[in-house]
């Protein structure tokens, strides 16, 4: 294997890296932009649309892991300290937990109001097979909306986290996700 295999992560990790990642953002902000509708019917619209997004990512995710679970990926540099690389570690475990959890908390959540998923209008994804409980499905949607808060924070972190090793210890952060750069 050679230097750059062996501290890159693969086109095809860096493909799903990038593609959930930008998909995770979006995501929120069409949360975000829909909690700010003027109306019930135009919140809905908008939400339509994070839903759909949501159970994108959902699917993108399981395709990740499975393929992830197949590969070698590359240790992180031994410049790390030790618990550098127990929180990264630790943290991408709950990223793909969250990745996971979030949409499917959603969708379990709102298959509580007997609500499915239209798939930008091109299928529909039916509400789980749980029956009509409002206050259940209030409370797992906004423990969905606690979550997808802490999410966003812990995104920062790891923005961060990337930014540091590779501007301040010059050790190759973003590099490492990125086809290009020194790794
Ligand atoms: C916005 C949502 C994002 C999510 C959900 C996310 C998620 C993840 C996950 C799960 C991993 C672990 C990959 C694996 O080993 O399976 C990872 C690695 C990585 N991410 Fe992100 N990421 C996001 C955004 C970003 C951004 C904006 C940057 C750059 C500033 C970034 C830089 C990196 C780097 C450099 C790695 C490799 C870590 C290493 O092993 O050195 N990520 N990310
Ligand atoms: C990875 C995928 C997802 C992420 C990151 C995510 C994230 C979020 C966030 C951050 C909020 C709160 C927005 C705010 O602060 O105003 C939210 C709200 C919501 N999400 Fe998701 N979501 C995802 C998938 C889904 C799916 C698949 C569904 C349903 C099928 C769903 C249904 C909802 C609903 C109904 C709300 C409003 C909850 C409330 O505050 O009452 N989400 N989501």
């Amino acid at each position: 294997m050679t230097a750059i295999g062996r501290s890159k992560y693969s086109g095809v990790a860096m493909i799903f890296h990038w593609v959930i990642a930008i998909a995770v953002i979006v995501n929120w902000r069409i949360a975000e932009a829909a909690e700010h509708g003027a109306t019930d019917a135009e919140k809905g619209a908008i939400m339509a649309n994070h839903k759909a997004l949501g159970i994108t990512i959902l699917v993108l995710t399981l395709a990740r892991l499975a393929w992830r679970l197949k590969q070698k990926v590359p240790p992180l540099p031994d410049s790390y300290k030790a618990w550098e690389k127990a929180v990264a570690r630790g943290l991408h475990i709950l990223f793909y937990v969250l990745l996971i959890g979030l949409p499917l908390g959603g969708w379990l959540g709102s298959s509580f109001y007997g609500r499915g998923i239209e798939w930008f209008g091109m299928f529909s994804i039916p509400a789980l097979p749980v029956g009509e409980n409002f206050e259940t499905g209030k409370a797992i949607l906004e423990l969905h909306h606690t979550g997808g808060s802490i999410f966003i924070y812990l995104i920062a972190l790891h923005i961060l986290a990337a930014l540091k090793h590779q501007f301040l210890d010059k050790e190759g952060g973003i590099t490492r996700m990125l086809p290009f750069g020194r790794a």
